[in-house]
């Protein structure tokens, strides 16, 4: 076991949104030092936003309250860590060159997992409005990759439980209606996030991971829409009424809406109808999650489609 796999401190800033929850409880379920950097909570927040840090206090989590424009606040809190995860959403992703200047003056960071957990941004080649988020994320590759400190660039592929959630809404169980993009037959890797957030600390803590890009393609996450369906019906004893929207339709939509309704028009098509996320072949340096962890057994589509059976999510997707 190496030094950075035993009690390394883990430092997530984003912790409270919606991807970061997972990997704050990925850590600590992995018993590292868990520590999170929040924006000050004000009193018009959302009060559900104070719930959660009293869950992550409980859970032993430490909380550095700081905005990401104060430099020394940064330092102050990384150099008390090794790890630094980022899971900040799109808006502020562009701030984690603050980080990498903040991590650059600590000098301590061991290990640094920029805020990616999507596509391979350096090999898709998505419609504009997506394009301009993937360039934004190979910005700060290039910075991670210049700062010196080591990194990992995690490519996660399709969120499981926020897509599925989104595709056939389980919370619903009157409607029986599903959208359709493009024909339904593109593949996609169905990840569950709490998994996601698992390797994620495994691979944070990983020295052969290190200065790499790790691809999460699971054999039994890969699936179409049209399969989906098909297992949900089975599972529900439902007949979904399909809609189809076209591949010209999303591209019309992609051009026509502002900003930044016109973004999930872009990743839809991205995803549901060119499937670039499953296009293109491994490099022969590319690190496979499965490959190196074929230990950890990560929750499939069947089961995760059970989980959402049993306890129906709240619907926390606008629809697009
Ligand atoms: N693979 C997929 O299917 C998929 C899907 C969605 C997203 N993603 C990717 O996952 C990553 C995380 O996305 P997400 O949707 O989980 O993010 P999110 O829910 O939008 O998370 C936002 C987080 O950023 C913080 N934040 C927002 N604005 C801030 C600011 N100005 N200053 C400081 N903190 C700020 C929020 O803090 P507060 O609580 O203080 O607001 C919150 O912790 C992104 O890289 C995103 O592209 C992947």
């Amino acid at each position: 076991m190496g030094d950075l796999e035993k009690k390394s401190k883990i430092l997530i800033f984003g912790g409270t949104g919606y991807y970061g929850t997972y990997q704050v409880k990925a850590c600590v379920a992995a018993a590292h030092p868990t520590y999170v950097y929040v924006r000050p909570f004000k009193p018009h927040h959302d009060p559900s936003k104070s719930d959660l840090l009293q869950e992550f206090k409980s859970l032993g989590v430490t909380i550095f309250e700081g905005e990401l424009n104060e430099h020394e606040k940064l330092v102050e809190a990384i150099r008390q860590v090794d790890i630094v995860i980022v899971t900040l959403g799109m808006p502020p992703i562009m701030d984690q060159l603050k980080i990498i200047a903040a991590m650059k003056e600590a000098g301590n960071v061991k290990r640094f997992i920029p805020s990616e957990f999507g596509n391979e941004v350096d090999r898709i080649s998505p419609l504009p409005p997506y394009q301009a988020c993937c360039d934004q994320k190979k910005v700060i590759r290039r910075a991670a990759e210049k700062s010196g400190i080591p990194y990992t660039f995690v490519v996660a592929n399709t969120y499981g439980a926020y897509f599925v959630n989104y595709l056939l809404r389980p919370y619903d169980k009157k409607s029986n209606k599903v959208a359709i993009y493009g024909t339904g037959e593109a593949r996609f890797s169905c990840n569950y996030e709490k998994d996601i957030a698992e390797y994620t600390v495994k691979v944070a803590t990983d020295p052969r991971t290190e200065n790499g890009l790790i691809i999460y393609r699971l054999p039994k996450c890969i699936i179409t829409q049209m399969d989906l369906i098909s297992i949900w019906e089975k599972k529900t004893g439902r007949t979904m009424e399909k809609t189809y929207i076209s591949e010209e339709k999303l591209i019309n939509l992609s051009e026509t809406l502002p900003f930044p309704d016109n973004v999930p028009m872009a990743i839809l098509h991205s995803l549901f109808v060119k499937g670039e996320e499953m296009a293109y072949d491994l490099k022969e340096d590319d690190l496979d999650v499965v490959e190196l962890y074929p230990e950890y057994k990560y929750t499939t589509v069947e089961e995760l489609l059970d989980i959402f059976l049993a306890d129906p999510p709240k619907p926390v997707l606008a629809a697009f």
